[in-house]
């Protein structure tokens, strides 16, 4: 069983720190929650493991393999995928080929030639497509498969995302704000989702401002405010921590 372990992680964009020495472990299994205040740092530190930010200090690891200065392909390739805050997807493309994009860690050229429509990928295509479109019944979605991507709401965009990150079939899911813009009945299925990931054996990192809906499912959670942890343990624990509190109250009067 791997762990995805943060150590040290800082990060700075010129005087701003927007890290600052974070720990964080994400063990294969688990749902572990990252909460705190707007501007807190989260998203940075999914940009840092996913080498989409350069690390200032501090080291990333999955297993014993040291990913902190990996280029973002080789990250996918050790099992890392995530979903983004500002939903990035194609836009023009339809919902299928948008999660096909997920299957490139496996089927490298391929797919690439799938995508393009090359003839010789033909039978490989369709296998891509099933594969695609299985993958969209998970999330719900097969009725939207040949819509373009940017007509869906955004709710349905978000499973798009997430239907793509399931697609390279990753050992650690890491969502940034999966369940915003969702209503309850969406965001309950997503939970359910959650959990048969860590069941199935996945590390899943979440992000989420309703933190109700993080210490519902969330094992262990740490809570960052200005770039640093302030607190860390199981719901009850960060829920009732005096430090937490007046985080998100200060949060409160300044919105
Ligand atoms: N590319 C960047 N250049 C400069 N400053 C940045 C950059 N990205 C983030 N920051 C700053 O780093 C800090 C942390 O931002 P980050 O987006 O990680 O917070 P967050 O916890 O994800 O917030 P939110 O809940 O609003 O999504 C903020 O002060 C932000 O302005
Ligand atoms: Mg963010």
């Amino acid at each position: 069983m791997s762990t995805l372990k943060l150590t040290n992680l800082s990060k700075r964009f010129g005087g701003v720190v927007a890290s600052e020495d974070v720990n964080i472990e994400v063990p294969a299994g688990k749902v572990i929650g990252l909460i705190g205040p707007n501007g807190a740092g989260k998203t940075t530190i999914v940009n840092m493991i996913t080498g989409l930010l350069p690390v200032t200090s501090g080291t990333i690891h999955v297993g014993n393999a040291d990913i902190t200065h990996a280029p973002a392909h080789e990250i996918c390739r050790a099992g890392l995928a995530r979903t983004f805050q500002n939903i990035r997807l194609l836009g023009e493309a339809t919902v299928l080929e948008n999660v096909m994009i997920g299957f490139h860690r496996h089927e490298t050229s391929s797919t690439f030639a799938a995508l393009l429509g090359l003839p010789e990928a033909g039978r490989e295509t369709a296998t891509l497509k099933e594969r695609a479109f299985s993958l969209l019944g998970e999330f719900d979605l097969q009725a939207f498969a040949d819509y373009p991507a940017s007509g869906l709401s955004y709710g349905h965009q978000r499973k798009v995302e997430m239907a793509r990150a399931m697609a390279s079939e990753p050992d650690f899911v890491l969502l940034d704000e999966p369940i915003a813009g969702m209503n309850d009945v969406e965001s309950n299925a997503l939970a359910e989702i959650f959990m048969g990931l860590a069941s199935s054996g996945k590390g899943v990192l979440l992000i989420e401002h309703n933190v109700r809906f993080v210490a519902k499912l969330c094992s262990y959670i740490y809570v960052l405010d200005g770039g640093k942890l302030i607190s860390e343990g199981t719901s009850d624990h960060v829920l009732n921590d005096p430090e937490v509190i007046s985080a998100y109250l200060g949060d409160a009067h300044h919105a």
